[in-house]
């Protein structure tokens, strides 16, 4: 298969470039970049040996306009939101005529199903779609079918990947009530490599804070509207307060989240709960009422939960690398899932040290 990149130069998109040139399904990759087109890769990526790569359908980035004339199978867009929906349209017309290409963004674009919570959220109107494209929310485990059959897989937010992971099952089981707090940590990776005095290295280190709390976040609507789509019953009010915080790590993202338990729900009765749900899931691992941490998967494609019961409350704590788990690393474990691959195929499933 031929795999295009779009944003190649950026942190998600360097590693989506590592991921798929050691995937044995991939026979070529169009490296794409909107600012270097035509500059060698090796040069711009100082992460990249200097010998070529025979899976490079160019040793040089290509341009964007370029690439849209090239042959591909599956886009990989890791470009800002809105940038990836507009990058997308070319794309939607070759799938038109000739049915079978694939898109994976790894921005916010396609994530939404209600058109004004997009709109609330991103400042505009959501991109439209062709009719009959089916576009999935890629939540790789809990979506695998949707995956599966979908044109347009809108990869999960970082935050929401790991508070879903853990919240999700038991929202679908019906176990929870309101009001949800999600208190979360993510390292700055995860504001990607844009250039902001906020993010410079004598503002971040040594210095923790929240931001965007309460319902201010984006992903906020992102994490209510799938746990909204998961409980039973229609049009249920999900009381969800979220707490994101900046820490000064440059990757890791760890979630810790207290919510109200229905009667009857155990440690016991979680601990089987997730055993059935994760059953076939190699990258989740449960490990119970051991706290999990960031440095347990460390560059790895993992996500770890571990959950307390307390007073009528689950205290659930789960922990991802935001730029593999949380991008292009379940963004590669979508494309096995729809490609028909060993879902594990190009992703590590052992943290780094
Ligand atoms: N970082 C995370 O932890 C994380 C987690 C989940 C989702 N995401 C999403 O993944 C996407 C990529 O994130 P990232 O962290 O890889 O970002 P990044 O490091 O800032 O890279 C984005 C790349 O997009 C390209 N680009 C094209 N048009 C652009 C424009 N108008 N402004 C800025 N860049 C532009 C640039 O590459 P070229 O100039 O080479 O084209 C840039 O290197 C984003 O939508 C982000 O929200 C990121």
């Amino acid at each position: 298969l031929t795999a295009t990149i779009l944003g190649v130069t950026g942190y998600t998109g360097s590693l989506l470039l590592r991921m798929l040139l050691q995937h044995s399904g991939v026979d070529t990759i169009v490296p794409v970049s909107r600012s270097r087109g035509g500059e060698a890769l090796a040069e711009a990526l100082s992460g990249f040996p200097a010998t070529a790569s025979l899976k490079l359908a160019s040793q040089s980035m290509v341009s964007s306009q370029d690439a849209e004339g090239m042959p591909t199978n599956v886009v990989f867009s890791a470009l800002p939101h809105l940038e990836s929906a507009r990058a997308a349209v070319p794309y939607h017309k070759r799938r038109l005529a000739d049915g079978s290409l694939v898109f994976i963004d790894l921005a916010a674009d396609f994530r939404f199903r209600d058109a004004d919570v997009f709109s609330a959220a991103y400042g505009q109107a959501p991109p439209s779609v062709p009719a009959d494209t089916k576009v999935a929310y890629g939540l790789s485990e809990l979506h695998r079918d949707e995956v599966r059959n979908a044109d347009i897989i809108a990869n999960p937010g970082c935050y929401p990947t790991a508070t879903l992971l853990a919240l999700l099952p038991l929202a679908r089981a019906g176990a929870l009530s309101g009001p949800i707090v999600v208190n979360a940590m993510s390292g700055i990776t995860g504001a990607g490599g844009k250039l902001a005095a906020d993010y410079l290295f004598n503002n971040r280190s040594e210095n923790a804070k929240a931001y965007a709390p309460g319902s201010a976040h984006r992903h906020h609507p992102e994490i209510v509207e799938q746990l909204r789509a998961g409980w039973p019953g229609a049009d249920v009010e999900v009381d969800l307060i979220f707490v994101p915080h900046l820490v000064p790590m440059r990757r890791g993202l760890a979630a810790s989240i207290v919510a109200p338990l229905g009667r009857g729900w155990s440690d016991a009765a979680i601990a089987q709960l997730f055993a059935d749900t994760y059953r076939d899931a190699p990258f989740i691992k449960l490990v119970a009422d051991r706290v999990p941490a960031t440095a347990d998967v460390w560059g790895s494609n993992r996500c770890d939960i571990g959950w307390r019961v307390e007073r009528g409350r689950v205290l659930l704590f789960s922990v991802i690398d935001n730029l593999i788990k949380g991008a292009a690393g379940q963004a590669v474990q979508n494309f096995n899932l729809r490609f028909g691959f060993d879902e594990t195929s190009g992703l590590p499933l052992q943290a780094e040290a």
